[in-house]
């Protein structure tokens, strides 16, 4: 048997330009009420926290996704169809898409992430596992605009969006965005995982763990600021709010001040007053008929979807034009 060793390749297409992200930091902080964008949870040890949330008990997503996975795995090869390019939005550890592979196929693997080299990593060592797959890593920020190169995009794309990362848009901003994954899949579609709506006393603890990680999570985020405007947040003046917001059907997380405060950072200042929050992150919520909806709205047809047992996740295939 004669196998040919591949060696991933990789682009890098985002190149963040430090001013521009302190300038939109400031404005976040400086706004009322504050807010600073979700991605900024994801530094080094961000990204860790993040792990090591989808590992408590209260926090369900991510095993709930994986159990579909398990349940349905061979319909949902039937519906995506043979020989696809797996393109994989935010891939990170690359961990969910290595599962399908077996049942998948894929032809070519792409693996899409804001940070080029935490995929660099994560791709050199998946290739050791999957020698004879092309792959493909690409460092870009599609929270703006989802430009991938055409040699990202060619034979058959199947996107992978799992996770309900699609959660931290507003539906405004959604539907946006998935049509302009439409518009790149010619004949291909979109395998997209969504957090349903469920009773508060599930979705809040998920996000408010007894453990404290997602309180550390949220609070590391005024750590990665210091570093990135030379801010002096200091944390034990803050702490973690997560909130079921019904009318908006999404989690809210919030970091609230405990007491009247002033934050100083390069060329720039503000107070806050005791119990002002700054809006670190939004998790909505849908319900199957509102989710295949915004599919519907954004060019998708043939929308499918597999749930686990208590209906607390969906995973959605839905194709692009054919
Ligand atoms: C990665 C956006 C899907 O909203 O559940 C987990 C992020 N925030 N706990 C989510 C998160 C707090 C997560 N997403």
């Amino acid at each position: 048997m004669s196998i040919t060793p591949t060696t991933p390749r990789f682009i890098e297409l985002h190149h963040p330009d430090a001013q521009s992200l302190r300038d939109e930091l400031a404005a976040g902080l400086s706004a009322e009420p504050a807010h600073i964008a979700p991605k900024f949870l994801y530094d080094a040890l961000g990204s860790r926290l993040f792990e090591a949330i989808t590992e408590l008990p209260e926090y369900y997503p991510t095993r709930t996704e994986a159990t579909i996975f398990e349940r349905h795995a061979a319909d949902i090869a039937r519906a995506i169809g043979p020989a696809a390019t797996l393109i994989d939005l935010g891939a990170g550890n690359c961990e969910k898409a290595a599962r399908l592979f077996a049942t998948l196929q894929p032809a070519r693997y792409v693996a899409v992430d804001i940070s080029v080299n935490f995929v660099r990593g994560a791709l050199t060592s998946l290739q050791q596992r999957f020698p004879t797959l092309p792959m493909l890593g690409v460092g870009l920020d599609f929270s703006h605009s989802l430009a991938l190169p055409a040699q990202a995009v060619a034979g058959r794309p199947a996107f992978f969006y799992p996770g309900s990362s699609i959660g931290n848009f507003t539906p405004e901003a959604a539907l946006p965005f998935l049509r302009s994954i439409r518009d790149t899949c010619q004949g291909g579609g979109l395998l997209i995982g969504v957090d349903l709506v469920k009773p508060v006393d599930v979705l809040e603890p998920a996000y408010d763990d007894a453990l404290g990680v997602t309180a550390a999570f949220n609070l590391n985020l005024l750590l990665h600021l210091n570093r990135l405007i030379g801010s002096d947040f200091a944390l034990r003046q803050w702490k973690h709010v997560a909130l079921f917001n019904a009318a908006a059907s999404r989690i809210e997380m919030h970091l609230e001040a405990r007491e009247a405060l002033r934050v100083r950072w390069i060329r720039g200042e503000r107070k806050f007053a005791a119990g002002e929050r700054i809006h670190t992150e939004n998790s909505y919520k849908y319900t199957p008929q509102a989710f295949t909806a915004l599919l519907r709205d954004a060019g998708f047809t043939d929308v499918q979807a597999w749930y686990d047992e208590r209906r607390w996740f969906a995973q959605f295939w839905a194709r692009g034009r054919s």
